[in-house]
């Protein structure tokens, strides 16, 4: 008789306390759901900009906006984009759309033909659209080496670089893949720049060569490697120009000098889509012309103009030739076809007029 009755106290006794226990889990599960209803479900995560001319910037903290979202007000002046000797457009993105493609220009000619295509291609990469003052090849020195390939830049006071060297506040990228020398890295760090080598082909992760110059193993894309492969997986370390400079913190390229053996025009097609070219001063590069390049498709015809939209697509953007280079010492083709006089290498360095 007892020991039923001890056995029945303790039973309900455990009943009562997996109740008890019951509620508690209750409870807690309900009010972390609501505390997670009453926050936004996504968080918007907005960068400030760096302040700019002619560009204003309200930021207003999380509580007193009512939708509890971070709210970024970007008023520009009535003059439109200003942009001031320190250039850069930064972060621009935040307020276009993104692009899918660049704008193809209308056809040559009416055939369709590669010599149509051709000759205005080479006719635009072959006629500087702006005068420079003073052209300097390799970095900040006036000597001539015509071993060298001639990277060139303008220090031509009317534009931002010179006075950016000047204030040590010059900034160089210059994108390779480990066949060349760096005399106009070196000369250009010497001369005061801050550079940044980027070439997947050196020996450690970062390597810091001289005052103010860094190598860095990084192969610069036009896209960024898949999220779904493991880092350690992946055999390369290749980003998007628009990822490193989120990275390094910085906003602004005063030089980006890129020899990317074909791997240019996607390169240029992801900086124009993104609206990084906005934040670069002036852009030399060494284009290729013996094949389309890397991902570019399509008949000889559509390749010439894929290349010429580009092209126009800078000018677009205020950006202008003043500088151009016939590769001689490289075989002198074409798409693979000895004809149009035309050479498979050209330098060309461009500069952006919205920085003076
Ligand atoms: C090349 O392809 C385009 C369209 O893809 C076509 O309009 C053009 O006529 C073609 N050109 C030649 C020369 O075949
Ligand atoms: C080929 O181009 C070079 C300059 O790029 C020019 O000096 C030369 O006269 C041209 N030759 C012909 C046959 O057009």
């Amino acid at each position: 008789m007892l020991w039923r009755e001890v056995r029945l106290r303790w039973r309900t006794g455990t009943l009562r306390l997996l109740a008890l226990c019951l509620a508690a889990l209750l409870c807690t599960h309900f009010s972390a759901e609501l505390k997670s209803k009453s926050l936004p479900q996504t968080r918007l995560i907005v960068k400030v900009p760096p302040k700019e001319p002619g560009v204003e910037v309200y930021h207003r903290r999380l509580e007193e906006v009512p939708s509890k979202r971070q709210v970024i007000y970007v008023r520009r002046s009535s003059k439109g984009a200003s942009y001031g000797r320190h250039g850069g457009n930064a972060r621009r993105d935040t307020l276009q759309p993104a692009r899918w493609h660049i704008d193809l220009q209308p056809w040559a000619g009416p055939s369709h033909s590669l010599e149509e295509e051709a000759a205005r291609f080479l006719h635009y990469i072959t006629k500087s659209q702006i005068t420079c003052s003073r052209f300097v090849a390799n970095g900040l020195t006036d000597h001539y080496d015509d071993t060298l390939k001639p990277w060139t830049v303008c220090l031509d006071n009317k534009f931002s670089l010179a006075h950016q060297i000047k204030d040590k506040q010059c900034c160089v990228y210059s994108l390779g893949l480990g066949e060349e020398d760096n005399i106009f890295e070196l000369n250009m760090a010497s001369g005061g720049c801050e550079v940044h080598r980027f070439d997947p082909s050196i020996a450690s992760a970062h390597i810091h060569e001289a005052e103010r110059f860094w190598h860095h193993r990084l192969s610069v894309d036009w896209r960024d490697p898949n999220p779904a492969i493991a880092p350690h997986r992946l055999h390369s370390n290749t980003k998007k120009l628009k990822t490193i400079l989120n990275e390094f913190g910085h906003w602004k390229i005063d030089v980006l000098k890129a020899d990317m053996e074909s791997a240019e025009w996607k390169i240029l097609e992801n900086l124009i889509l993104e609206g990084i070219i906005e934040q670069i001063g002036q852009l030399v590069l060494e284009i290729h012309l013996h094949w389309p390049g890397f991902e570019v498709s399509g008949n000889d015809s559509s390749v010439v103009r894929y290349w010429y939209s580009l092209f126009k697509e800078l000018e677009h953007k205020d950006f202008k030739l003043f500088y151009t280079y016939k590769d001689f010492s490289k075989p002198q083709l074409f798409l693979k076809k000895e004809v149009f006089n035309a050479s498979s290498g050209y330098i060309l360095s461009w500069v952006n007029t919205r920085w003076t």
